[in-house]
């Protein structure tokens, strides 16, 4: 079968077995694309030393070129074989990894990446997933696998393996079905390429556990420095999306996503009863694609404090609300 053809077929959506592991390493091998469960959001995943697998996920997600991808690996063993592992990444991956944490790192000469997963940068984005499906793959494969979260470009995350069935029709070889996200928010990402730390993207590791291990870091949000990928209008549902709707302020039609124990109790959806961030974290992409309906005016999403996860979560929430006009993100 040519790779044309291998592309034009529907993804098969499979139950986790060591058969389906098993065809989802074939693909890998293969060139194919393969969507799998990570503790945080589902990855469209490739080897990402095969330069015709990495262009076939910037296709198939209509990522823009200049949006460099997150390369996983196994372990901190062999993100050292890809990039610059210096003090401050051997500190932050024996205290996160495996884990959500992603670290932007100088690229080795020798690293054996294809030059399209850092879109022209001298950087390398790499983290350690946890989760055993990830794991196991990264295992059996043997090579740096590059998964973006398996979404179209500049759409919510996918946090079951429905949600990535329902938005390919094609393009993907085989979505491994592993059930739940349990984090539901994607990775922090912290620049260690220069001579301090940065955040350039909240996430499930909050900035306060790092600060913990390595003292205080810097925030690409205060100024100028960005994720390549990080532009103002992203995980954006199909309706409207707004934030911080006080209960007197909704719009008819619109359905009121709400959070803690003093949320009025018609509400279409409660993040978290009980106001816990974490929890508020893993329902937050589910509960705004099942509010993404036909009929629905748009989703207004009750006050989320910005402590803790509550960073990410705002953050996922101010850019799902931006104008949609400055074209897309990953
Ligand atoms: O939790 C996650 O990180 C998920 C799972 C699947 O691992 N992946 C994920 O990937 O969120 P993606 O592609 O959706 O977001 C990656 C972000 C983008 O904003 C991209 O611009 C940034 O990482 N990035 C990648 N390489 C970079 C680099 N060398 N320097 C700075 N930012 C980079
Ligand atoms: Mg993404």
């Amino acid at each position: 079968m040519t790779a044309s053809t291998k592309q034009r077929k529907e993804p098969r959506l499979l139950d986790v077995s060591y058969e389906t592991l098993d065809a989802a390493v074939q693909e890998l091998k293969d060139g194919g694309l393969v969507a799998f469960p990570t503790e945080t959001v589902y990855g469209l995943g490739a080897d990402a030393t095969n330069s015709d697998a990495v262009a076939k996920i910037f296709e198939t997600k209509s990522r823009p070129t200049f949006n460099p991808l997150i390369v996983h690996v196994k372990d901190a063993g062999g993100a050292a074989l890809l990039a610059e592992f210096n003090p401050l990444a051997q500190k932050l991956s024996q205290k996160f990894w495996p884990g959500p944490l992603t670290m932007v790192l100088k690229r080795l000469d020798a690293s054996p990446l294809s030059l399209l997963v850092s879109a022209g940068l001298d950087t390398i984005a790499i983290r350690v997933p946890s989760h055993p499906i990830a794991q196991a793959l990264l295992e059996n494969v043997g090579v740096p696998l590059a998964a973006p979260s398996a979404n179209k470009s500049g759409t919510v995350s996918s946090t079951a393996g429905m949600h990535v069935a329902s938005q390919f029709r094609d393009g993907i070889d085989i979505i491994i079905d592993g059930g739940s996200c349990e984090m539901g928010i994607e990775s922090t990402i912290i620049d260690l390429s220069g001579d301090s730390a940065t955040i350039l993207r909240h996430g499930a590791i909050t900035v306060e556990e790092i600060e913990a291990e390595i003292g205080p870091i810097k925030d690409s949000n205060d100024g100028d420095i960005k994720a390549p990928g990080m532009m103002k209008s992203h995980y954006a549902p199909s309706i409207p999306l707004r934030m911080n709707v006080m209960p007197e302020d909704r719009l008819k039609g619109e359905a009121y996503l709400t959070f803690g124990p003093d949320a009025p109790k018609k509400a279409a959806l409660t993040l978290s009863k009980t106001g816990d961030l974490r929890e508020a974290a893993a329902n937050l992409f589910t509960m705004i694609r099942a509010l993404d309906q036909p009929g629905i005016r748009g989703i207004a999403v009750m006050p989320i404090p910005g402590t803790g996860i509550g960073r990410a979560i705002n953050d996922r929430l101010m850019r799902a609300s931006a104008p949609r006009d400055e074209g897309e993100s990953q």
